[in-house]
């Protein structure tokens, strides 16, 4: 269980390095920390404004030798202002062009809505609500079929959709390549089961983001739940000789789901990797499950106005 197959064959490590508010001072020693423990999948974003850095840190180790360009699964995401079809293309060069690679293996539309295309990455109102644009993301998709084509990407897929969106996507007329992957908050306190099942139902590989409950984000409040310290789940790593963060790694492999835990920390960049090594019981995953409470860490607030806000629905 070291990877899951994309419908186009590839094979995309189940474990990745998030790169999410990792500063550019330390991205570049984190990306070269992580390929070093022996991640080969390193999932980032235009938006997190640190490519050039996750670029740096990718081709310092190939021009090493440690890793080809061929053996690492490299993730980007289009972000929201370049939703439309003739800037999707522009967005998608930005980022090769910041990390220095001829291809993404995975390029995610980070999110359904499109904003308002310019400089600003949250233009927004004086309530903190984003300007939306004139795309919607059906278009959107088709211009990401043509990277494809093109050769710049080798597999697109997307990030933040519900159900009904993908359904959307799924029957588009003229649908040329269905999405390979959907990436979405996931963690024992928003278990995602039945977008899981959804996804997986029909082909579509599943990431989850956050699996560590995102403790540092900057919105966070002194009230809210911390996964890393639920006794529980605390007593299940004990009992396997891991850690709070490995179990809640391994949680996701164990349902053939990607988990891209954050760190610019070596040790826990190397601890997060130690998830190979033991087996959960159904009745520790069936615990885990229970921690559901459909809480979430982002509820993307900058976007609750707009007409493709994901989190209206259900799931
Ligand atoms: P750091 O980068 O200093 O290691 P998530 O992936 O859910 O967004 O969580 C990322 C956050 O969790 C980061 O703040 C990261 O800090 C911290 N983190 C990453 N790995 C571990 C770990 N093994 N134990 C505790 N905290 C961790």
């Amino acid at each position: 269980m070291t990877s899951v197959t994309l419908y186009n064959g590839a094979k995309m490590p189940i474990v990745g390095l998030g790169t999410w508010r990792s500063e550019p001072g330390q991205v570049k020693e984190a990306v070269k920390a992580a390929i070093l423990a022996g991640y080969r999948h390193i999932d980032g974003a235009l938006v997190y404004e640190n490519e050039k850095e996750v670029g740096a840190g990718i081709n310092a180790m190939i021009n090493q030798g440690v890793v080809k360009r061929e053996d690492l699964f490299i993730v980007s995401k289009l972000w929201c202002t370049y939703h439309e079809k003739h800037l999707v293309r522009v967005a998608c060069e930005k980022t090769l062009r910041d990390l220095k690679v001829d291809y993404v293996d995975l390029y995610l539309m980070h999110f359904p809505m499109g904003v308002k295309p310019g400089k600003e990455l949250f233009p927004v109102d004086e309530d903190g609500h984003v300007f939306p644009d004139n795309s919607n993301f059906l278009e959107t998709w088709e211009a990401m079929e043509e990277l494809v084509d093109a050769g710049l990407v080798k597999a697109i897929g997307i990030s933040n959709f519900n159900r009904d969106q993908i359904e959307a996507i799924l029957n588009k007329p003229g649908l040329k390549y269905k999405p390979a992957n959907n990436q979405i908050e996931c963690h024992p306190y928003l278990t995602q089961e039945k977008l899981i099942n959804y996804c997986q139902s029909k082909g579509i590989t599943v990431t989850a983001y956050s699996p560590l409950g995102s403790p540092t984000r900057p919105w966070a409040t002194p009230d809210e739940p911390s996964l890393l310290e639920e006794p529980k789940i605390k007593a299940i790593a004990d009992k396997h000789g891991k850690t709070t963060a490995q179990v809640l790694i391994r949680f996701h492999m164990q349902r053939n789901v990607v988990v891209i835990p954050k760190s610019v920390n070596p040790a826990r960049i190397k601890e997060n990797f130690q998830v190979f090594d033991f087996e959960m019981s159904k009745e520790e995953i069936n615990t885990i499950m229970s921690f559901n409470r459909n809480w979430r860490a982002f509820m993307l607030e900058w976007a609750s106005n707009h007409k493709d806000y994901p989190l209206h629905a259900e799931y």
